[in-house]
Order: C-alpha cells, then structure tokens, then sequence
C-alpha cells in the first residue's frame, strides 16, 4: 500500500508554489491539504482554525454572537497574511472564494484549486458533522445543493484548475492535483 503511493507521488511532481483549496463545505479541503502536507512537505494553513484561534471562539458563536460579515472580514485579513508566504496549501472556508477581493488575494499568492463535489457526496461528508453554521437544518441534498448552486459560477469563475473528487481516493485526487497545477504553471 505504502509502496504503491509512494509511486503516485513520485510520478507526479509538485511545483514550488502555494496552492489555495477552494469549494464547497465537505469538498475535502481539509483532508486534501493534510495529505499534500504529508506527500509534498507543503505548510499546511486551515483558514477556520485560524479564525477560530484569532478570535478565542468556535466558527458557530463567532457567527452567532459576532455575524457572519466580521467572519468574512477575518477570511480576507487572513488572506492577506498568507499572500507573504511560500510553499504553503491553503484550506480556505468554504465562503471564502465568494468575495472578489479575496479571489484577487489568492490569484496573486497561488494557484487556485477547486474541488468539486456532489451534493450527495457532500451530505455523506458532513452528515454527522456540528461546526458548520450554514449547514444545520439543511442536511439534506435539496437544501444542499440550492446552496451550491448560488455558489458554483463563483467557484468556477475563480479556479484556476478544477478538480472532481467524487468516488475517489484522497491519492488520486492528490496526484489529479500534482498534474493540473504543474500543467497550469507550465502553460503561464
Ligand atoms: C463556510 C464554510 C466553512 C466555514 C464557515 C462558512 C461557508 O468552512 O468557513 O462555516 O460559507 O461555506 P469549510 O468549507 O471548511 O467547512
């Protein structure tokens, strides 16, 4: 198994440059930057844990008790801290890529990465899942994908590569990444 992925991440290298995870709650953000930390050796920024540890507060009482424009503000402040960095994968919130100030910040500092999912595959991600303010009472794949839908031309009109990660492993999506972004920086 461990011979086999090491294999993937060999075959396909990663360009030196910071990369900007974008797309919907439960796209796999997360669990993507974690393993390009692993593979690739890139810094790893969670945008909500930042937030979360900036302002003392989970993200649903700093939406509860704070609105969620400050928490939009408190995405673009930290935008602008990550644009001085290198080499470092960015797990932007899922709201993040919907100002246009914020997607100029990351055009700037990165490539743009959106990761694609379904609204089925969505649910099945955050089904059990309490931290996402947006979400509760809208567990279901109607409401979810109503949600998606108001945010799909934003997503796509801000992505530099797009990249489906539905009825796949975290590896293949991780070396569908190495091969787009080194396409991308190649083409620039
Ligand atoms: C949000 C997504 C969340 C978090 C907040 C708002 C959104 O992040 O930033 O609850 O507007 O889509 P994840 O996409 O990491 O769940």
């Amino acid at each position: 198994m461990r011979r086999e992925r090491d294999s993937i991440m060999k075959k396909y290298k990663m360009p030196e440059c910071n990369i900007f995870l974008i797309g919907f709650m439960g796209a796999g953000k997360s669990t993507i930057a974690r393993t390009l930390n692993r593979e690739y050796g890139m810094k790893v920024v969670e945008m909500d844990q930042i937030i979360v540890e900036r302002n003392g507060m989970e993200i649903s009482d700093i939406f509860a008790e704070k609105g969620e424009e400050f928490f939009r503000s408190e995405e673009t402040r930290l935008l602008e801290d990550i644009c001085g960095m290198k080499n470092v994968v960015v797990s932007c919130g899922g709201g993040a890529a919907m100002r246009a100030a914020n997607v100029e910040i990351m055009k700037k500092g990165g490539v743009i990465v959106l990761l694609s999912a379904t609204p089925e595959t969505v649910l099945g991600r955050v089904r059990h899942r309490t931290n996402r303010p947006l979400l509760e009472g809208k567990k279901n794949v109607e409401d979810i994908s109503k949600l998606m839908e108001e945010r799909r031309e934003r997503y796509e009109a801000a992505a530099d590569v797009v990249v489906p990660t539905d009825d796949r492993t975290v590896n293949e999506i991780v070396a569908d990444i190495a091969q787009r972004v080194s396409a991308f920086k190649g083409g620039r």
